[in-house]
């Protein structure tokens, strides 16, 4: 595997994009004390951005899903790491690193459907353009891609590569 030498989308238009998104989220949550619900570990960074970009005080959790995907389509999702905080009656916005097949924020919208919150909302970061195993409704987009596998600011490739500021492009050598 090789990093493409050119950025998908550098540190600057990460920031700028995500500060539109912090506004667009101030307005629709003012006064509502909105919980994010963090997903580990690739959304890390880009909820420690997005977070302070929103003005409106909110509180902040995390909810951790593994996939199990010994085959695309049968692809199993479970939740292994719980929010600490009740999400009952409350306006839960879930951040998302990207949002690929579907089935990982199906889970996570399956377990918050079950919790009694007040209401219920997907942010993805990213975006791929692939044919989804399982739709779900994602409100806010920081940026819709093609579909190539991509590393950095919070996504992995076998748990390297979080640490970059900016979104690469990871290639198959044997593709490159
Ligand atoms: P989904 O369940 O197929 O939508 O996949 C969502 C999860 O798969 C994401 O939260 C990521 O952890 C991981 N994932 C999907 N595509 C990529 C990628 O291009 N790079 C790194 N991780 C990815
Ligand atoms: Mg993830």
């Amino acid at each position: 595997m090789r990093l493409n030498p050119k950025p998908l989308i550098d540190a600057a238009t990460l920031s700028i994009r995500i500060r539109e998104l912090g506004a667009a989220l101030s307005r629709t949550y003012g006064g509502k004390h909105p919980l994010l619900l963090v997903t580990l570990k690739g959304a890390l960074y880009f909820a420690a951005d997005l977070s302070r970009a929103i003005t409106t005080p909110h509180q902040v959790d995390f909810i951790r899903a593994r996939s199990y995907a010994g085959d695309q389509s049968t692809g199993r999702v479970e939740i292994t790491h719980r929010p600490e905080i009740s999400l009952r009656d409350r306006h839960v916005l879930i951040l998302e690193d990207i949002y690929d097949t579907g089935q990982t924020l199906a889970a996570i919208l399956d377990m918050v459907g079950e919790e009694g919150v007040a209401s219920v909302a997907v942010c993805a970061l990213l975006v791929k353009d692939v044919a989804r195993v399982s739709a779900v409704d994602v409100a806010y987009k920081g940026f819709e891609i093609p579909n190539h596998f991509v590393v950095g600011y919070g996504l992995d490739y076998n748990e390297g590569y979080r640490e970059l500021p900016e979104i690469r492009i990871l290639e198959s050598e044997t593709l490159a």
